[in-house]
C-alpha cells in the first residue's frame, strides 16, 4: 500500500519533472569522507575518498558439483555504477541518505523506470562504469571497479581483492525475496592492476544478493539481485 504510493508518485513526479540540474562532478568529498559508513571493517585511514557509487545488479553463483545439500559456488557480480558521491557531498540529508538509498533502490530496481526516475531526482543517474570480474587465469578471478565514464585521463580502474569481511549490520535491506544482504567488505590492490588514482574499494551499505545455504533446487548458475555502495579510495594527491 504505502509502497506502491510511493511508486505512483514517483512516477508522477517523473513524468512531470525534468532531471536536476547538472553539476560538475566533485573533485572534493571531504565532507563525505567524514560520514564512512562504520562498522568492523578497517577504516580507510590515510586514503583519500575518491567516488561514492551506488551499484545496482546482481551476484553470480553456481550450483553445478549435483550436490543438493553443498553451499551455491560464488562466481562473481555484474553492477552498473552511478555516482552518488557529488550530491551526497553537499546534501544535508546525506546522514540520513546514506542509509536508505541501497534498500530503496533495489526494490525500485524490480521495475526499471521507477529506479531511473528515481536516481534521476537525486541526481544520482550519472552512469560511471562497471563492476566485474576479470579471469586473470583458469583459477583466479578479481573484482574489477572499471569507470570508463568518468571524465579523467586515464579512467579509472580499481582491480582489487578482498582483504577483509564483515556481516551486513541486522538493519540491512534482506532483499527481493530475504534472502539476506551481503557482507561489507574492504578490497584493496595488493597487485598495482589499478590505474587512474584509486586503488581501496568498499562494499558498504549493501542489500539483498545472498546466496541460498544449499543447493537444493536451484539452477546450475544463477543470479540474486542486490545493490551496494562503493566507496572507492586512492592515495592523497
Ligand atoms: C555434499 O555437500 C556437503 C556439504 O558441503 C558435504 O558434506 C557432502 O560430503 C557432499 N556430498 C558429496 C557426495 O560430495
Ligand atoms: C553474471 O550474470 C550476468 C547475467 O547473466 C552475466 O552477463 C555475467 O557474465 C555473469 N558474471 C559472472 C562473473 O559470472
Amino acid at each position: 500500500m504505502l509502497f506502491s504510493s510511493f511508486s505512483a508518485a514517483l512516477l508522477l513526479l517523473t513524468s512531470s519533472v525534468s532531471a536536476l540540474p547538472k553539476i560538475p562532478r566533485a573533485t572534493n568529498l571531504d565532507s563525505l569522507a567524514a560520514r564512512y559508513p562504520k562498522s568492523d571493517l578497517p577504516g580507510p585511514d590515510g586514503l583519500e575518498l575518491k567516488y561514492v557509487l551506488l551499484g545496482v545488479g546482481t551476484q553470480n553463483y553456481t550450483c553445478n558439483s549435483g550436490n543438493e545439500t553443498a553451499p551455491p559456488g560464488t562466481t562473481g557480480a555484474l553492477a552498473k555504477l552511478y555516482d552518488i558521491g557529488t550530491r551526497l557531498n553537499r546534501d544535508p540529508l546525506a546522514q540520513w541518505k546514506i542509509s536508505s538509498i541501497s534498500g530503496l533502490a533495489l526494490s525500485l530496481s524490480s521495475f526499471g523506470n521507477l529506479l531511473d526516475g528515481y536516481l534521476m531526482l537525486e541526481g544520482y543517474n550519472e552512469w560511471m562504469g562497471n563492476h566485474f570480474f576479470t579471469q586473470m587465469d583458469t583459477t583466479t578471478s578479481i573484482p574489477t571497479f572499471y569507470l570508463d565514464h568518468a571524465k579523467t585521463t586515464p579512467f579509472p580502474n580499481a582491480m582489487v581483492t578482498k582483504k577483509n569481511a564483515v556481516d551486513a549490520p541486522k538493519s540491512a535491506c534482506p532483499g527481493t525475496k530475504n534472502e539476506g544482504a551481503v557482507q561489507w567488505l574492504q578490497l584493496v590492490d595488493e597487485k598495482g592492476l589499478s590505474a587512474g588514482g584509486v586503488n581501496a574499494v568498499y562494499r558498504l551499505e549493501t542489500a539483498g544478493g545472498n546466496k541460498p545455504a544449499t543447493c537444493k533446487g536451484q539452477k546450475a548458475a544463477f543470479e540474486v539481485p542486490y545493490t551496494a555502495q562503493y566507496w572507492v579510495y586512492g592515495t592523497k594527491a
